[in-house]
């Protein structure tokens, strides 16, 4: 059998040369993207059109020899398909009606899969058109994530309004948790069984939050997101990404029971040596804005990297998402440097 390099990397093997893939890979920075992009209508009808979104997941992997190909869809569908309408604004990112307490005991968990289903035939025709030697990574937002945007609408610095709703109305925020909890097992269980090796967990704004916030909004809910897919499907393999998690980190890894655990940009590169488990795979975490940048700002710094998790299994990747400016001359300079041995 082909081996997976990335999944077997997420499960715990350690490579001469890590293996890649670049968060937000399919995006603005290529012209083949904006092209089917603009074919497509909005945002959400290219998450929602199999044909298209499988198109563009692949478009990526044409140009560099990635490891893995992430399924193109967004965080945001969750909230779509609980019947909180969103809308994508050019310039302006995601609008939603914001959520309140009446509004979430109006979710609509019942018909969530079926609104999904677009995106799990989008995961089948990457089974079937990937190479074998591909991770497919299937992927939702943690709850706490998804939460701050449906709560404030909008996407902000400091997630005040929903911070500020779960200390103030805990119960509302309890029941969104859980509406958020089982709606996300249930779609990430689907997406494993239509073909998907490994999962992500997109906690995007992990920062910001005191050490109890963080137990109840971040570690709870990623914990039982990844207690309730195993428990159909077993040993289901899990990345998990808390942006921000900073102090948190090593809490989170040890709490979750992720099989691996993203860094972002920020976490320093002798965190994982003097803090984490020897043994456990880590992801990063490399500035996108470096990878903008390119030449020697990029270069020396994308050997550090690998010389810091070097002993350990690692996966390479950005600590964010890569931005529409990156020169795709140094996407394919990145990858070749990282596949150096
Ligand atoms: O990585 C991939 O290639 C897979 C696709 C993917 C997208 N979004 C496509 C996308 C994934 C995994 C995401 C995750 C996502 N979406 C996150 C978590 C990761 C992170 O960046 O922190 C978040 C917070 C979102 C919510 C979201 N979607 C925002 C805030 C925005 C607007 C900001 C922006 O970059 O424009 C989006 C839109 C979005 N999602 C785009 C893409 C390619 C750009 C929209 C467009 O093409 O017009």
């Amino acid at each position: 059998m082909t081996k997976k390099k990335l999944l077997a990397t997420v499960l715990g093997e350690r490579q001469d040369t890590p293996p890649i893939w670049i968060m937000r890979q399919a995006g603005r920075y290529l012209p083949e993207y904006r092209e089917t992009r603009t074919k497509a209508g909005s945002f959400l009808d290219l998450c929602y059109n199999p044909e298209l979104a499988t198109e563009v997941t692949l478009q990526p992997l044409r140009r560099f020899d990635l490891d893995a190909a992430i399924l193109f869809s967004d965080i945001l569908v969750i909230p779509d398909a609980l019947g909180q309408k969103v809308r994508f604004e050019q310039g302006e990112g995601p609008m939603l009606e914001p959520l309140t307490t009446s509004g979430v005991d109006r979710l609509e968990r019942g018909g969530a899969l079926e609104h999904l289903a677009p995106v799990l035939e989008t995961v089948k025709r990457l089974r079937a058109a990937l190479a074998p030697e591909k991770t497919l990574i299937g992927f939702c937002g943690s709850p706490w994530t998804v939460a701050t945007y449906m709560l404030n609408g909008r996407g902000s610095p400091d997630q005040w309004v929903a911070r500020r709703f779960a200390l103030e109305h805990p119960e509302s925020f309890a029941k969104l948790m859980e509406v958020l909890v089982e709606t996300s097992v249930d779609y990430l269980v689907a997406q494993l069984k239509a073909g998907a090796d490994v999962v992500q967990l997109f906690e995007s704004w992990a920062l910001n939050l005191d050490d109890a916030a963080f137990t109840t909004q971040v570690i709870e809910p990623n914990r039982r997101i990844v207690e309730g897919v195993r428990a159909r499907v077993p040993n289901a393999p899990i990345i998990g990404f808390p942006r921000g998690a900073a102090g948190n980190l090593r809490r989170y890894a040890n709490a979750t029971g992720v099989n691996a655990l993203g860094l972002d940009y920020a976490t320093p590169l002798n965190f994982a040596r003097e803090h984490l488990p020897a043994d456990l795979p880590v992801q990063g975490n490399l500035d996108p804005l470096r990878l903008v940048i390119g030449g020697d700002a990029m270069e020396r710094r994308v050997i550090e990297i690998k010389e810091a998790y070097a002993d350990r299994p690692h996966i390479f990747n950005l600590g964010h998402g890569i931005v529409p400016e990156t020169p795709i001359d140094h996407v394919a300079k990145l990858v070749e440097l990282v596949k150096q041995g």
